[in-house]
C-alpha cells in the first residue's frame, strides 16, 4: 500500500510548504500530494484553499493577489511560531526542492478548480512538468472531471485519477478509460469495504491520519492512502502483519 504525505507532512509541519514536503522526503514516502492554485498574475502557488485566510497571515482571494503579494504572506505562524519565516511556495519552488533532495517516489498534483475555474491552470501546470526530466514520477488528479480532460489532452501519457467524496464513483469516471484511478473519502471505502480488493479502479482514499484507520486500509487492499501523518502511516506499513 502506498502511503502519501498528504499536502507535505501536513500533521507535523504547516501544510503545502517546503518544510512539510521536506519531511515528507526524509520520512521516505512513497507519494507526496499538494494542491495548486492560480495568482492574479497566472503564477502556480502551492495552497488548498482558495483564500490565503487560514493558512497565512492575509486575507482575501488568491485569484486577486500578485505572486509577489503572496510571498510576503507568512504561512507557517498559524501552525507554529518556528515556521515564521515560512512562504507559500509555488509549483516550481517545490520540484526544485524535490529535485536537490533527491526524491524518487511520485509526486501528486492535485488540480483546485471545483470552487473556482482558473482559466488557463492545466496548460500553465503541463508546460512546467513537461519542461524536462524528473528524477521522480508525477501525476495528476481534480475533483473536477473538465479539468481531468483538459490534462488528459496535453499530457496523454500521464496518469489522472477523479477525487471524490463519499458518494458512489460517477459513471462517467468508468466510461474515460483516461481515468486510472479514484481518490475517495475514507468513509466511502468503509462502505464498500468487500468491493475494494476486486474494484476496476486503482483507490486512494483521503484522509487516513489514525493508526487503525491505516492498518483497516491494509486490510482492505486498498492501492495507498493520503495521510497527514505519513511517518506513523510508514511505520504501520512496515510493521503491520510482520
Ligand atoms: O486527493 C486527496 C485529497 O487531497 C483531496 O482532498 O481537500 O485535501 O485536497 P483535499
Ligand atoms: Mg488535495
Amino acid at each position: 500500500m502506498q502511503i502519501f504525505a498528504h499536502r507535505g507532512s501536513s500533521g507535523t509541519r504547516p501544510e503545502n510548504t517546503l518544510p512539510a514536503f521536506a519531511e515528507a522526503v526524509r520520512i521516505g514516502v512513497d507519494g507526496i500530494e499538494l494542491d495548486v492554485q492560480l495568482t492574479k498574475d497566472q503564477q502556480v502557488i502551492v495552497m488548498h484553499d482558495e483564500t490565503v485566510d487560514r493558512t497565512t497571515d492575509g486575507k482575501g482571494a488568491i485569484i486577486d493577489k500578485t505572486l509577489a503579494e503572496i510571498k510576503k504572506l507568512n504561512a507557517g505562524s498559524w501552525f507554529d511560531e518556528r515556521y515564521s519565516s515560512t512562504k507559500v511556495p509555488t509549483l516550481k519552488e517545490v520540484v526544485d526542492l524535490l529535485v536537490a533532495r533527491n526524491y524518487r517516489g511520485i509526486l501528486g498534483i492535485e488540480l483546485k478548480t471545483d470552487k473556482e475555474a482558473y482559466p488557463g491552470i492545466e496548460e500553465k501546470v503541463s508546460a512546467l512538468m513537461t519542461s524536462q526530466q524528473w528524477p521522480f514520477t508525477y501525476w495528476y488528479s481534480s475533483f473536477n472531471m473538465d479539468t481531468l480532460e483538459r490534462i488528459y489532452a496535453l499530457e496523454p501519457q500521464t496518469r489522472i485519477d477523479f477525487i471524490m467524496d463519499k458518494a458512489d464513483v460517477p459513471p462517467l469516471v468508468f466510461e474515460k478509460t483516461e481515468i486510472q484511478g479514484i481518490h475517495p473519502n475514507i468513509e466511502w471505502v468503509w462502505a464498500n469495504a468487500e468491493e475494494i480488493a476486486a474494484f476496476d479502479l486503482a483507490i486512494r482514499p483521503w484522509t487516513v491520519n489514525k493508526k487503525e484507520d491505516v492498518k483497516r486500509c491494509i486490510d482492505c487492499q486498498v492501492t495507498g492512502i493520503f495521510t497527514d501523518f505519513p511517518e506513523m502511516a510508514m511505520d504501520i506499513k512496515r510493521s503491520y502483519r510482520g
